[in-house]
This record gives C-alpha cells, sequence and structure tokens, in this order.
C-alpha cells in the first residue's frame, strides 16, 4: 500500500543527514558530557557545538538555551518555574483558550495550587488579539503564555505585538514556539519575549529533546533537581544524541529553511486548492493566510473526523482530528470551539501538516483519496442534501 505522511505537526521523520551524523554517538562516543577525561570531553564539545547552532538559529546566546526532554518539559519548567520563583510578587497568569495541553495542563495544575489563571478568548480565526491581553494583566500578573502558533489550524500569533505589550507592563512573557520554529523566521534578540520553547522531533530531529530558550537575566526555579547540568536549571545527564540532532536540524534550517518551507508551502497550496476545488461544503478553520505554511485544517461538513481518519488511514494516508495528545476522544475540538466554530463542523475536521519527503504525486493522490472517502460517506449520511447524488458517483 502506498503510505502518505500528512501528520508532520504531530512527529517528522529523522533528517536523513540526521540520520548519518549521529552514527559515532551511537558507537565509540559515548562518554557522558560532565566526565573530565577524554571520552567526557569530546562528548561536551558536541553538546555545546549544538547549544551554539540552535542559538544563531534563533538569534539569541548559547547560554540562555537549556536543553529539556521534551517541548512539554519546556512548557511546564516556563510556567511553573516563573510561577514557583515569582509566586510571592503576584499569583496571576494569563494565557490562551488554545494552548497547547502542555501549557494549559500546567495552568490547571498551578491553579490548584493557588494560582488564577485568565484565558484570554480568540477570534473566529484562532488567533489572540494584543487587546485582549492587555485587558487580562492585573497588577499580580506574573506571566503570560501565548503560543507562537496553533498545532491544529496553524494560525499564527501577533507575538510581537503581544510581547510588547506585556514587556511595558513589566511582566515576564513566554511563547511556546514547538510549531512556529522552522516553519517561520524569529528572531529571539529582537522579540519582546523572555523565555520560548522549541522542540526537536517537529524539526526532523530525533523526540525526546526539546529546549526553552531563557533570556539572560531571568531566574527561574528548576523542576528537576539533581547534577549542575544546564548550570543547575536542569539535573540530569543530557540526551546527547538527541541533542546534537537538535543542533544539525536547526543547523540545516539555518540555511535551508527559505527554500525548503517555500516547497512546502507551495505543495500545501496546491492540496489546499485541489481539495477547495473539487470538494463542495468545506470550511478552511484558521487564518486564511495568517497561517503555517505546512498546515491546513478544514471541517469536511456532514461526515464524522474520526470515520475519515480511519478510512484514509486505510488508504495510506496518515492525518489527524485534534492533536496528537487529545486523539482518541471523539468531543469537537476545544481549539476550534474556542473559535466559536460549530460544533457540528468541528466534529469533521481534519488537519493535515505537510514536511520534509512530501511530494506533488503525494498531494495528488491525497486529493483523490479524501474526495473518495468524503464521497463515500457523505452517501451514507442521512443530514447530507446530496446524498443520492454522492450515492450516484
Ligand atoms: C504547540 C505545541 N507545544 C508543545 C508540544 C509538545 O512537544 P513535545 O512533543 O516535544 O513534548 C507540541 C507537540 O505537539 C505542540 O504542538
Amino acid at each position: 500500500m502506498r503510505k502518505i505522511y500528512l501528520d508532520h505537526n504531530a512527529t517528522t521523520p529523522v533528517h536523513p543527514e540526521i540520520r548519518e551524523a549521529i552514527e559515532p554517538y551511537l558507537s565509540e562516543q559515548f562518554g557522558n558530557p560532565s566526565s573530565i577525561h577524554w571520552a567526557g570531553r569530546d562528548v561536551r564539545k558536541e553538546v555545546e557545538d549544538a547549544r551554539k547552532e540552535i542559538a544563531s538559529f534563533f538569534g539569541c546566546q548559547p547560554l540562555e538555551v537549556v536543553f529539556t526532554s521534551s517541548g512539554t518539559e519546556s512548557d511546564n519548567l516556563a510556567l511553573k518555574g516563573v510561577a514557583f520563583r515569582k509566586g510571592n510578587a503576584g499569583k496571576h497568569i494569563v494565557t490562551s483558550q488554545v494552548e497547547h495541553p502542555a501549557v494549559m495542563n500546567s495552568c490547571r495544575f498551578l491553579e490548584a495550587k493557588g494560582f488564577r489563571v485568565t484565558y484570554v478568548p480568540v477570534n473566529r480565526y484562532g488567533i489572540v488579539e494584543p487587546d485582549s491581553v492587555r485587558k487580562a494583566l492585573t497588577p499580580d500578573t506574573v506571566l503570560v503564555s501565548v503560543m507562537y502558533a496553533n498545532n491544529e489550524t496553524g494560525s499564527v500569533m501577533p507575538i510581537p505585538e503581544i510581547g510588547e505589550i506585556v514587556r511595558n507592563a513589566g511582566v515576564l512573557m513566554h511563547t511556546d514556539a514547538v510549531q512556529a520554529a522552522g516553519k517561520i523566521p524569529i528572531d529571539f534578540a529582537a522579540l519582546p519575549v523572555d523565555m520560548l520553547t522549541f522542540s526537536g522531533h517537529k524539526v526532523n530531529a530525533l523526540k525526546g529533546a526539546g529546549g526553552l530558550v531563557i533570556r539572560k537575566g531571568i531566574e527561574l526555579e528548576a523542576l528537576i533537581h539533581g547534577g549542575h547540568q544546564e548550570r543547575g536549571r536542569r539535573g540530569g545527564t543530557e540526551n546527547v544524541v538527541g541533542i546534537i540532532t537538535m543542533g544539525k536540524a536547526f543547523q540545516l534550517l539555518r540555511t535551508g529553511m527559505e527554500e525548503e518551507v517555500a516547497g512546502i508551502r507551495r505543495l500545501r497550496d496546491k492540496f489546499e486548492k485541489g481539495l477547495f476545488g473539487r470538494i463542495p461544503e468545506l470550511v478552511l478553520n484558521g487564518h486564511p493566510t495568517e497561517r503555517l505554511p505546512n498546515t491546513v485544517n478544514i471541517s469536511f461538513r456532514f461526515v464524522e473526523g474520526e470515520a475519515m481518519l480511519l478510512n484514509l488511514d486505510m488508504m495510506g494516508i496518515a492525518c489527524s482530528s485534534g492533536s496528537a495528545c487529545t486523539s482518541g476522544s471523539l468531543e469537537p475540538s476545544p481549539i476550534l470551539m474556542a473559535m466559536g466554530a460549530d460544533p457540528t463542523d468541528s466534529q469533521g475536521a481534519l488537519r493535515f501538516s505537510l514536511g520534509l519527503g512530501n511530494t506533488e504525486a503525494d498531494v495528488e493522490y491525497a486529493i483523490d483519496a479524501i474526495e473518495t472517502v468524503v464521497n463515500k460517506l457523505r452517501a451514507l449520511s442521512p443530514l447530507y442534501p446530496g446524498a443520492k447524488e454522492a450515492k450516484a458517483r
């Protein structure tokens, strides 16, 4: 069976050049970077080189990069780390209604510990308006956390504007850039943001490695206590191989992102145009233009998203309904509900996210397959006005 992977916002395949680059670290280069002998020193250099690569990608200083196990851990570190350190100064946090569960559930945890959290709404495109953040700030706000781009819709938030408001109010600002990093340009030095989350496996590096950029001078409470790794901000022997793959991934992106993204955007646009041109009753979820170049989220009216997902899976197409972390739930996506989408339309929503390795032929095959599945399912739907015609097709 032909297999087409259109779920790059869930995770990405490891880049072939990265796969080659890690071979030595799976064999002779096995040292612990904290060891002072030759075996440790060699590996320490690789970890620090990766930190430098990542710093030059984001436009920050190497010492501002803290390695963690994932985007999830980085979000936890940003939110709880600030809350635990600054809780005496104030107990209010502002975030949005469309954050990833890593931020959402950290906020719920902090609520249980006595913090107040304001979840600001989004507009119908799933975008947080700067003014909503301004209105949510109170004298005891210690942190604002708004994602750079949404994982389900790809909608890109006006982080420079939001960050400016937050900075002028003297409050710390965190952004979860797990989906934005590697897809849209980010310049941390010029961004009024104090902390930024990234994750390796979304940029063709290995799973189990991520990081938090923490602006110099900002102090957080560590969540994992142990050795002095990461200058005391995150104990535990580093995931050397994962970190090296992230360094390489961001190095490749620093020079090649523009071209890679242009190719992916062209394919995504062709895919989107093909679907909207051939299938009636589709709704685009997310902003038409202020959106990640690889993502398209569509409600297929009169069909159920999970049914489509399973049918497409049988035809070799991998896509997603909701985020990978909420799949398995038959509830309409909370993200789409926060955007004010019709609950029935939300049930029929699918996210397609393109990436490295997708081709024109993939896109053409996927459009045909999706059209076939939609016609088949609509023919069975008593609600679809054109059910008879769809059956005859
Ligand atoms: C926006 C966003 N934040 C955080 C995460 C979590 O990252 P990780 O899978 O590295 O824990 C994801 C993963 O889907 C994400 O999309």
